[in-house]
Formats: C-alpha cells, sequence, structure tokens
C-alpha cells in the first residue's frame, strides 16, 4: 500500500557522528562542531508480527520485545505537531513497569526511548508495526549510536503516524528524538540528535539555540575505536561532579572550550590552505582541557601518543571519552601514505581499530520498500553498502 502511515515495509536510517570540538562544554552552554560520519543506524519497519501488537527487535542487543497497543499509555492528544517540550517524568514511570523483564541497561533505554516516542507521537489507531533497528556503527564507543536510533525511530513514527511529508518533518524529528536522547542519557546536550538529523557538519548552542548546517571540508580524517565501553550518562555525570566541586577550576575550561569551538568555526567558514594545521592544534588544545576534566583513558592516551610518535596529525577523544573513540586530524595529507597509516595501526593497543572517514554523510532519510522484507532478511544484509542499496532514499531537510 502507498497511503502514508499504512505503506507496510519502509526503512529509516540516521548517521552516527563524531564531535570535532566541545564535547561536555556543550552541556554546559558553550559551542560546539560535530559531523555526521557514513556509518548509521538502519529501522526496518513492518508488518505487525502479532496483530494489536507493537515490537521492537534489537538484534544488536539480542533483543525482542512486544507490548499490547490496547495497554500503552498512550498521550491523550496525540499531537506530534507540537513541540516536544520536556520530558513527562509521569510518562516514564507509566512505562517503567512494561520494561521490568528487560535483560540491561541499552535494552531498557532504547525500549524507554520507543515507548515514550511512541506514546506521546501515535495514538492507539496508528497502524500496528514491528519496528528492528540495525546498527552499523559500533555502540557504546562515543559515535553517537543512541542518537542516530531515535533520530530513526522519530523518523520511523513520524512516518506511521502519517505526517512524514510534513515542511518542518525534520525539526519535528529532530525534537521529539532530543526527548528519545533525554530518556537514554538524562541530559544530553541534544549535539548528537541534531547531526543525526541534519546530516552534514552543525555549529551546535544549546542556550541560547543555534545549530548552524554547514558543509565540512574534505579534510582526511583517522578514527581509532578502543573498544573500551563506556557510558555518555555516567561521563556526562562526572563532569557535573567535578564542576559542582571544583566550580573555579572548572568553569574555565568549559570556557576555554567554547573558545576552541568559535575559532574551529572561524577557520571551517574561511576556505584556508592550512585548514588541517590550524583545526589540528585546536584539536590537541581540546583534548588537553578534556584530560584535565577527568575523561579521557589511558588507552587514549596510548593511542595520542601512538599518532604523536608517528607525526600523523592531532588526536583528541571524540565523544563523552572514558574510552570510545579517538580522532586524528591529519595536517598535511600528502604525508598519509598507506604505510604511515599501517605503521599507526602496528602501534595502538590491541583491541584498537583504525579507519579512515570522511565526515559530512547525509541527515535522517527513508525509502519505501518495493517488496516485504522480514526481519531475517533485513539482519542478513552486512555492511552499509548492502543496506544503503535496499532503494531510493528520501532525506528529510
Ligand atoms: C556525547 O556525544 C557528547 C557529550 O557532550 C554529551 C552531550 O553533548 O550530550 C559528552
Amino acid at each position: 500500500m502507498t497511503v502514508e502511515g499504512k505503506e507496510t515495509s519502509y526503512v529509516v536510517s540516521a548517521p552516527g557522528k563524531v564531535i570535532l570540538f566541545g564535547e561536555h562544554s556543550v552541556v554546559y552552554g558553550q559551542p560546539a562542531i560535530a559531523a555526521a560520519v557514513s556509518l548509521r543506524t538502519y529501522l526496518l519497519v513492518t508488518e505487525p508480527r502479532v496483530e494489536g501488537y507493537v515490537t521492537l527487535d534489537l538484534p544488536d542487543t539480542g533483543m525482542s520485545k512486544s507490548w499490547r497497543i490496547s495497554e500503552l499509555p498512550f498521550v491523550a492528544d496525540g499531537d506530534v505537531a507540537r513541540e516536544a517540550g520536556r520530558l513527562d517524568h509521569g510518562l516514564v514511570e507509566r512505562l517503567e513497569p512494561l520494561l521490568s523483564d528487560l535483560e540491561n541497561t541499552y535494552q531498557h533505554s532504547a525500549s524507554l526511548a520507543f515507548l515514550y516516542l511512541y506514546c506521546s507521537m501515535c495514538t492507539a489507531h496508528t497502524p500496528a508495526h514491528t519496528y528492528g533497528a540495525r546498527s552499523v556503527l559500533p555502540i557504546g564507543a562515543g559515535l553517537g549510536s543512541s542518537a542516530s536510533y531515535t533520530v530513526c525511530v522519530a523518523g520511523a513514527l513520524l512516518k506511521a503516524a502519517g505526517l512524514a511529508g510534513r515542511a518542518d518533518a525534520a525539526d519535528l524529528i529532530n525534537s521529539w528524538s532530543f526527548m528519545g536522547e533525554t530518556c537514554v542519557h538524562g541530559n544530553p546536550s541534544g549535539i548528537d540528535n541534531a547531526v543525526a538529523t541534519r546530516g552534514g557538519a552543525v555549529y551546535f548552542q544549546r542556550e541560547p539555540k543555534v545549530a548552524a548546517s554547514f558543509a565540512f571540508p574534505p579534510l582526511k580524517l583517522i578514527l581509532t575505536n578502543t573498544a573500551i565501553p563506556r557510558r555518555t550518562s555516567d561521563l556526562v555525570a562526572g563532569v557535573g561532579k567535578l564542576k559542582d566541586r571544583l566550580p573555579a577550576i572548572s568553569q574555565p575550561l568549559l570556557d576555554a572550550m567554547g573558545e576552541v569551538a568559535k575559532e574551529a568555526y572561524e577557520i571551517l567558514k574561511t576556505d584556508n590552505d592550512d585548514v588541517g594545521q590550524r583545526l589540528g592544534e585546536l584539536a590537541r588544545i581540546n583534548h588537553g582541557l578534556l584530560v584535565a576534566l577527568g575523561v579521557s583513558h589511558p588507552v587514549l592516551e596510548q593511542v595520542k601518543c601512538a599518532a604523536d610518535a608517528v607525526a600523523l596529525g592531532h588526536t583528541k577523544l571524540t565523544g563523552a571519552g572514558g574510552g570510545g573513540c579517538a580522532i586524528t586530524i591529519v595536517d598535511d595529507e600528502s604525508k598519509l601514505t598507506d604505510e604511515l597509516l599501517a605503521s599507526f595501526s602496528k602501534a595502538v593497543p590491541e583491541p584498537c581499530e583504525v579507519f579512515e572517514t570522511v565526515l559530512g554523510a547525509q541527515g535522517v532519510g527513508y525509502t519505501v520498500l518495493d517488496r516485504q522484507l522480514d526481519m531475517p532478511e533485513f539482519l542478513k544484509l552486512s555492511g552499509s553498502k548492502e543496506y544503503d542499496a535496499l532503494g531510493e532514499w528520501h532525506y528529510w531537510k
């Protein structure tokens, strides 16, 4: 069927991100810069597995769970077009009993975000579907996997509610995914969902609100995943405690990070030859400030030392830190040979993985499938290329 909201099979996808400058300080109102990466989350929306039930499959975490639609605590008006506003703690409380049997925190927070958005954006009359999320992004690595998931959920539900064609669809997706992120993290700044929605690169400030999209220059960037798991919410809370305990010391560090982001934005707006060199210098300063806030990790420091030792470029942690990923901005691309990359990959500790990345991927989009795809078939697809080839993608702008 092709009536909006009744199409029986479609896929929504949204990118992950790297924060180039200003993670953590962005939570406290400083500006930051993030860009979308080509690794994405894909959410299949297909026929209901059991009539009258909505199902959420999270195969990356081994979860499949169904809820009876007539038992869900829908928000009375189901008016998606309103601003998402603040988190409705009453709704979270009403949802908790539906999540009590979930095994781990990933399953719990992803299901809470899903049901929160389902009960807010849909009504009991929205056609029932099965929703299945597959991430090509490493989860919990600082690459915005939770925001790309909540952006996919918000996009899919907007479509299920028959509102995907609205002119303000991207704003609604951004606003509702922020509520999903709040369910997952408690106190997100909003930068991750902004870049997962809009794609490209974003200069972002929480208060007063700024979200300026721009095209990121084609700079070479090396991404190193330490594979050390960590939780964004714990790291954000740790910085919050430091700020409360030592405000006169932590505030200047956060302010300096804001200045780093402002300076970087000026450099990015003026198309200079030495962009890599100048951004690299700022990356080095930003990393030092993050170390001072206590969010680095010994393995991230080993990665930085390995990059410095072979003169690969300037390295900083990205995202919440405490493990996860580091980025290296290559200041002189003519130096970036296969041999140099190989000697860096050899020098980083096991089980780090090194990738070359291009920034500035497309934001949230969907493709309507011309055939019914079931979950096992969807899961058999391997890698971004096969997911991206599912159909013609329409991006919400
Ligand atoms: C997480 O990707 C970045 C942080 O700044 C938290 C946030 O902005 O919500 C650490």
